[in-house]
């Protein structure tokens, strides 16, 4: 309140932590649009439709609204319930395509925030993997690309790590040639309507795990602060992270087990 209006899109608005997120910043006055697959009553100043899966889509609605942009929260995702090719459709290449997309469109000083996850968790040992993956630009290089995978290897952890790679890969051009920030959330399980179905995917008893070692799970309300910070100029010199709002239950895993008390 008090400050300048900004102009936030957020896409993947229609539920969950999009909605939450642009809830969020509408109740502070900024303008927002709001970007989903199926119409809904997020609060919002405009609502537009786009399937992120269809490279079209991303484009006419890019070619739709303009410039002048302070914020790309890119938030839809689809868990591994859904067919392998969606996921990385929806999680990995349209965020891409969406994101470059936008980088002409957003103000100098501006910032973009991906929404990934903790089952982003070893994207350091998949790098060689993934490279495949981050020279795949359109659907059918995706498809041809998982086609050759593992399919025991869960295809949601893949679509997260190629979020977080290439975030952390374009935050310093993003930086370079438009003065954007470019930062990813990684949140552990929050209480969403996707929640019962990464019970499916990854196992009840691995998020019970979880919740028992943290205390609970997530809400929307612990994680948009964590999207409005990097979002905002209070983190101008924050780039190319990737920050896990998890509770504290990822930390450990990666430095030798917790410290006893
Ligand atoms: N809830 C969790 O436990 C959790 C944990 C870690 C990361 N995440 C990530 O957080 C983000 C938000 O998830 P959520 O928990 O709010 O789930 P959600 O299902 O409530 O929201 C996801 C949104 O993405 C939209 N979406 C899906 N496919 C789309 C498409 N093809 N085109 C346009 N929009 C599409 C949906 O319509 C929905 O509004 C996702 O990227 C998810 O992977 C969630």
């Amino acid at each position: 309140m008090g400050q300048e209006q900004r102009r936030i899109v957020v896409v993947g608005a229609g539920s969950g932590i999009g909605a939450g997120t642009a809830a969020h910043f509408h109740s502070a006055g900024d303008h927002v649009l709001a970007v989903d697959l199926c119409d809904n009553d997020t609060p919002a100043t405009e609502h537009r439709r786009c399937d992120l899966r269809d490279p079209a889509q991303i484009a006419e609605l890019l070619a739709a609204i303009g410039d002048g942009w302070d914020l790309l929260a890119y938030v839809a995702g689809v868990p591994g319930t859904a067919p392998a090719a969606d996921v990385l459709k929806v999680n990995y290449l349209g965020m891409r395509l969406t994101t470059e997309g936008m980088l002409p469109r957003l103000r100098t000083g501006g910032a973009v925030v991906t929404v990934a996850s903790v089952a982003a968790l070893g994207w350091q040992q998949r790098i060689a993997d993934l490279a495949g993956l981050l020279a795949a630009t359109d659907p059918a290089a995706v498809e041809t690309w998982q086609a050759a995978q593992d399919p025991a290897y869960p295809v949601y952890s893949t679509s997260k790590q190629a979020a977080v790679l290439y975030s952390k890969r374009l935050a310093i051009a993003a930086w370079q040639k438009y003065g954007i920030r470019v930062n990813t959330v990684s949140p552990g399980p929050t209480e969403t309507p996707i929640l019962g179905d990464f019970e499916t995917s990854m196992g009840k008893e691995l998020l019970d795990g979880v919740k028992a070692t943290v205390g609970r799970h997530a809400t929307v309300a612990d994680i948009v602060p964590v999207i409005d910070f990097l979002g905002s100029p209070a983190a101008r010199w924050v780039n190319g992270q990737d920050i896990h709002v998890d509770g504290g239950f990822v930390a450990p895993m990666s430095v030798g087990g917790p410290i006893p008390l």
